[in-house]
């Protein structure tokens, strides 16, 4: 068995006046080419576990417990330091989109020199991967390259910046409620390009989200999380067909499963 890419241990977050934890002993792991789900309400601590892996958590929080990196504990390293995993290492996919560009820069020099931030190649190659990303998240790549971010709806600056996130070809891509604002269509075609770059790179990744079909659909291990803590974690047909634990049942009973794959929810799942 391959070791894992990233391995955290027993994460716990607080506030730093810390009155009670937001994150407590948090561990779960993904290996090469593996696609995590970790699923739970609102405010049961999954944005802060992914930014937690960043190092970006907000300036009133610290960590500790250990955030194993391919044999680099993160959380032992200075904020400088840990930075430096960013981009091509670990890529981080938010679902509020709005900070990735800078308004006064068209979106394709924005991405090509992210690229070129990040790999020692030329202008006119830079702007070939830029182009050929931005069309596989389904845009109309030469008009998106030559627009200012003002000039895109949210939608289609969402994907750009998803866009821009893949491009580098990260070894960890962590993906925050990534289609959450996307309409179905366009969040199917995201991911389908997601798993061609997982195939292709053999990248691993974190999917975060409160959709449980998403999370059975497309992933290997799921992680269940609730109020800070991961109460269970397992096989999607394990979670879906046997899960323990009286909130994996409160999740799962919102969730009406159909002959096949496809599965619909019958019930907004986050508003447990
Ligand atoms: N900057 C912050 N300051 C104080 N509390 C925060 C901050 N960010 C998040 N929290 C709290 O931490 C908990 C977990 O938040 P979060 O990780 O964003 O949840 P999720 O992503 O699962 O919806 C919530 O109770 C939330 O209110
Ligand atoms: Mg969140």
């Amino acid at each position: 068995m391959s070791n894992p890419i990233i391995s955290i241990e027993k994460l716990k977050i607080e506030t730093r006046n810390g009155s009670y934890p937001l994150v407590n002993n948090v561990s779960l792991e993904i290996k090469k080419g593996e696609i995590a789900g970790l699923i739970g309400e609102s405010g049961s601590g999954k944005s802060l576990t992914a930014r937690a892996v960043m190092g970006l958590l907000p300036v009133n929080m610290k960590n500790s417990g250990r955030i194993v990196y391919k044999n680099s504990d993160l959380s032992a390293l200075s904020p400088k330091d840990h930075r430096k995993f960013l981009g091509k290492e670990i890529g981080i996919i938010f679902q509020d989109y709005r900070a990735s560009f800078t308004p006064y820069i068209k979106i394709g020099k924005q991405i090509t020199e992210t690229i070129r931030t990040h790999y020692p190649i030329g202008k006119k190659e830079a702007r070939n991967q830029a182009l050929e990303v931005l069309g596989k998240m389904g845009l109309d790549s030469e008009r998106v390259y030559c627009s200012y971010p003002f000039q895109l709806s949210g939608g289609q600056v969402q994907r750009a910046s998803i866009a821009m996130v893949l491009a580098l070809k990260p070894a960890l891509v962590i993906c925050d409620e990534m289609t959450t604002a996307l309409d179905v269509m366009n969040g199917e075609k995201v991911l389908n390009y997601l798993e061609e770059v997982r195939k292709e790179t053999g990248c691993a990744i974190l999917m975060i989200t409160h959709d449980l079909a998403l999370a059975y659909k497309r992933t290997d291990r799921i992680y269940v999380m609730q109020q800070g803590e991961i109460v269970e974690e397992g096989l999607p047909e394990q979670i879906r067909c046997q899960h323990q634990h009286p909130y994996t049942k409160k999740l799962c009973a919102c969730l009406l499963s159909l002959p096949g794959e496809n599965f619909i929810i019958n019930e907004r799942v986050n508003d447990l």
